[in-house]
């Protein structure tokens, strides 16, 4: 079936309903999710979002705190904007009727988390303020969007010259497969997590969105910046979803099965250190064979305070009372993605990308906490007002590009996701280094994936596409950690451990055409190819 919009959003997280929710009423914009509306790493934030609204806090101190957290690796501009903008945007969202928590004087309750040089993250219901963001733009949706659950977006379609990206096409659950054209496509696919077996992610996070505009030939940058979050709920061999960072702004303390404060001699900032200096020295204790913890003793109130997850700890046989919560890292946010501009335009005239899909610089090497909510209010805000100006050019063209080959369904249902969520912890994980980066490159070439960027999905299931997709983002992240040659921000490389000059600065841009290091000294030369 086919169907024409003015603005087509793939995804339903908060840059996506922001945008929405801010663009004219005269536009016909469908939102097209491939579960539900609910079902976003948005709805399952915890952490609350980071916004300059205390008159004793400070611009200056919000973005030194950003760029610090990210190692100087940002667009300063895209930092800038992320900090004024953003404290504007919670304003408004408050003066429009959002719950923030308050203290018992009315004034707001601001916690604290990790990097952050004061308390200023603001928090809805406890430890549920990306859900209750979600609910309240949800209820602002103007009568002008139309949304579409449970179809999965898989290919942008180009016109003939392959140059503008003029529709999508979706496939739903039947394998049905609809197209929707529209001068506008917007990604707000979310991130990757799911390529690890351990994240904080929701399940739908497979790289989407990343895959679909990297195959449609648009630029993706510094895709190797991957956070991972120190703690994460670990029953039975497996992670059950996000212990906030607040928990440890309240007072908790990570300690191994001896009772023993891991964080004690660490770092200065203790057990609120930058996440990958506490992702690191987790994953060094469990893979000496010690179980880990967050000790919650001193948190007298935990259950009022932090309700989602004392909820989430229950569900999975972990008593609050017991005092101590057991914890293991993984993956929480990509810092690298499609590359945009500060509007969200992509290299491809017609798609744009917010939120983690995208990579606006304003993360740089690791995200500050809380930045990501806030992230998301600023793009969905901005591209909308940059729609808001354009002109929306509905015609449903005649002619566009079509794949001479498919993809078979009997090489999809070859990938082994398992295995190679396991791989991906191993190579390109907290920690990291060239032999095992290049013997694991070795295997996802030996799937022959390349072959896919010139081949169609039309005949794969939802499942399969996600494989697919979960294979391209892999590769894209494993191919640009091997080629970073540094540790910044959030991984440590084994085998050169400090950061490097000679990276300062520098980007690692991919497209189908290749792959170049660029950096604001100069643009060195293709230094491979996936041709
Ligand atoms: C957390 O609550 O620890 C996560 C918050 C974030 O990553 O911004």
């Amino acid at each position: 079936m086919d169907k024409q919009a003015d603005i087509v959003i793939i995804g339903s997280g908060l840059s996506a309903l922001q945008l929405a929710c801010h663009l004219r009423s005269l536009y016909h914009v469908i939102i097209i999710t491939k579960t539900t509306i609910r079902q976003s790493n948005s709805y399952l934030a915890q952490g609350g979002i980071a916004a300059v609204i205390d008159k004793n806090d400070s611009m200056h101190s919000h973005i030194e705190d950003t760029l610090k957290a990210g190692r100087y690796h940002h667009s300063m501009e895209g930092v800038e904007r992320l900090v004024k903008e953003g404290a504007q945007a919670v304003k408004e969202m408050i003066a429009d009727g959002f719950m923030i928590d308050r203290k018992e004087d009315g004034t707001p309750s601001f916690g604290l988390e990790g990097a952050h040089s004061r308390k200023r993250i603001i928090h809805s219901g406890g430890d549920a303020t990306g859900k209750q963001a979600i609910e309240h733009l949800l209820r602002r949706l103007p009568p002008n969007v139309e949304l579409v659950e449970g179809e999965m977006a898989y290919e942008c379609l180009l016109d003939s010259s392959r140059n503008v990206c003029i529709g999508v096409k979706t496939k739903d659950a039947a394998g049905n497969v609809h197209r929707y054209f529209a001068p506008h496509i917007v990604l707000a696919t979310g991130g990757a997590g799911s390529v690890y077996p351990f994240t904080s992610n929701a399940p739908t996070a497979t790289g989407d969105g990343i895959a679909m505009a990297f195959r449609a030939g648009a630029e993706v940058a510094d895709m190797e910046f991957v956070q991972f979050h120190p703690t994460l709920l670990f029953v039975n061999g497996k992670t059950r979803g996000l212990i906030s960072e607040a928990v440890r702004g309240a007072g908790a303390r990570i300690v191994d099965e001896d009772g023993c404060f891991l964080m004690e001699k660490v770092h200065p900032q203790k057990d609120l250190a930058p996440r990958h200096v506490t992702a690191f020295e987790i994953y060094r204790a469990r893979m000496a064979g010690k179980s880990v913890y967050l000790d919650i003793r001193s948190i007298p109130a935990f259950r009022e305070q932090f309700p989602t997850i004392t909820a989430l700890c229950e569900e999975n046989g972990i008593s609050i009372g017991d005092g101590r919560i057991p914890v293991a890292p993984g993956s929480h946010f990509l810092m690298g993605g499609i590359s945009v501009d500060i509007n969200g335009r992509t290299t491809v005239r017609g798609l744009y990308a917010i939120g983690e899909t995208s990579y606006s610089g304003v993360h740089g090497a690791n995200r500050l906490a809380s930045n990501s909510l806030l992230e998301g209010l600023v793009a969905g805000q901005r591209l909308a007002a940059f729609l808001n100006r354009s002109a929306v050019l509905r015609r449903q063209p005649s002619q566009w590009f079509h794949y001479s080959e498919q993809l078979s369904p009997r090489e999809a249902k070859g990938l082994m996701i398992k295995e190679l969520q396991k791989k991906m912890m191993e190579a390109v994980g907290v920690i990291r280094d060239k032999e095992t980066m290049e013997r694991h490159l070795r295997e996802l070439e030996a799937r022959g994936w390349k072959r896919w960027i010139r081949q169609g999905l039309d005949l794969l299931s939802i499942e399969e596409i996600e494989y697919v997709n979960m294979y391209i983002t892999s590769y894209l992240i494993s191919r640009g950690a091997l080629i970073r040659e540094e540790s910044r921000g959030a991984h440590i490389r084994m085998d050169f451990c400090e950061e490097r000059e000679a990276w300062s600065g520098q980007k690692i841009v991919q497209t189908t055409e290749g792959i170049k290091i660029r950096g604001e000294r100069h643009e060195r030369d293709t230094i491979g190819t996936y041709a």
